[in-house]
């Protein structure tokens, strides 16, 4: 086969940025993605109606055809008021994130029942909960596992709220939200599904595959796969794209985050491909995140060749995943509607 057509996919959990980084990093996600669901880790974060409002403008402006789904950070200092302003002006999903697990996370939550409060209003807006799911304090490598007990007793307990375990990377998270209810789904991104620990720190320090939740054991990446491939609409993509300029990450003190979105169609066509599960990836990428999400599978086809092309080794100023290799998928076109 040398063509591939699919319904255009929706990327659900991608990092923008702000200000100048923006137009690169949305036009970027625009090449491959007809939604993406936008973080909300900025530096003052996406907190208020008035902040989803400003950034969802910047960027419409910035990446003209790329829908923008906001997120906004969750936090248990949230009033039902403002959840609902939030609701109101557009936003799709508040994030919680764990105290200082990841960038800009200093001010996170220790607990993720410390939210309970608000599920009440959380149910009623619609809006989902989506999880960085690691527990702070924990040793590195154990931090998802740890913080699975307080996401399923969250998740069971308030069935009325949907909830989004995001980039998991153990084999112990996918057995979790397997067995939790239809409100519980998962995101899976690109270089979870491929790499190991190994591959960051195993040989050379490999600073650009550093990212948070760690790459872990090779039975947890296959268990991620096998995910992937499974049909169940509990698993869906979202790329966790983290462009870091090139100095942030080769440094004493290197930020985590892996910059994918440059391969980020191109490079899961090449894994589902590989593992001959290509009847697997249209459910995968366009259709199980838009259905968890409760908003119309795109209508939009984008189309890809089988032609080698090489992984630039800088885009806009950061080292792209996969850098230097070559792909054997190429997009070729974007239908309009
Ligand atoms: O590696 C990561 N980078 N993981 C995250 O959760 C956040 C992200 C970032 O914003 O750089
Ligand atoms: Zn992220």
């Amino acid at each position: 086969m040398h063509d591939l057509v699919l319904r255009l996919p929706d990327d659900f959990h991608v990092h923008l940025r702000q200000d100048a980084d923006l137009p690169a990093y949305a036009r970027e996600a625009r090449d491959r993605f007809g939604r993406v669901l936008v973080m909300p880790n900025l530096a003052p974060a996406v907190l208020r109606a008035e902040d989803v409002i400003r950034y969802r403008q910047a960027i419409v402006e910035a990446a003209p055809g790329l829908e923008p789904l906001m997120a906004f950070k969750l936090t248990p200092r949230h009033e039902a008021v403002e959840l609902r302003e939030l609701a109101e002006a557009g936003a799709v999903a508040g994030k919680v994130y764990p105290e200082g697990v990841t960038t800009n996370s200093e001010d996170g939550i220790h607990d993720l029942r410390q939210i309970w409060p608000l599920m009440e209003v959380l149910e009623e807006t619609g809006l989902l909960v989506c999880c960085h799911g690691e527990k702070p304090g924990a040793f590195s490598l154990d931090r998802e596992e740890r913080f699975l007990d307080e996401f399923c007793e969250t998740a069971s307990r308030f069935p009325g709220v949907k909830f989004v375990l995001e980039h998991v990377s153990t084999a112990a998270a996918v057995r979790a939200v397997g067995s939790l209810g239809r409100n519980v789904a998962a995101t899976l991104t690109l270089h979870h599904l491929e790499i190991t620990l190994d591959d960051v720190v195993g040989g050379m320090l490999k600073p650009h595959l550093f990212c948070k939740p760690l790459a872990k054991r090779p039975e947890d990446r296959e268990a991620l796969r096998q995910a992937a491939f499974s049909g169940s609409p509990k698993f869906f993509y979202g790329t966790d794209s983290a462009p870091h300029h090139k100095g942030k990450k080769e440094c004493a003190a290197g930020c985590a985050g892996v910059y994918s979105m440059p391969v980020a169609l191109e490079g899961l066509v090449d894994v589902f491909d590989r593992a001959g599960e290509l009847d697997r990836l249209e459910d995968f990428c366009s259709s199980f995140g838009a259905d968890f999400y409760g908003i119309p599978r795109s209508t939009r086809t984008i189309t890809l060749h089988r032609s080698p092309w090489n992984v630039p080794d800088l885009v806009d100023g950061v080292v792209p995943y996969r850098a230097g290799e070559t792909m054997p998928w190429r997009i070729a076109s974007v239908s309009d509607s």
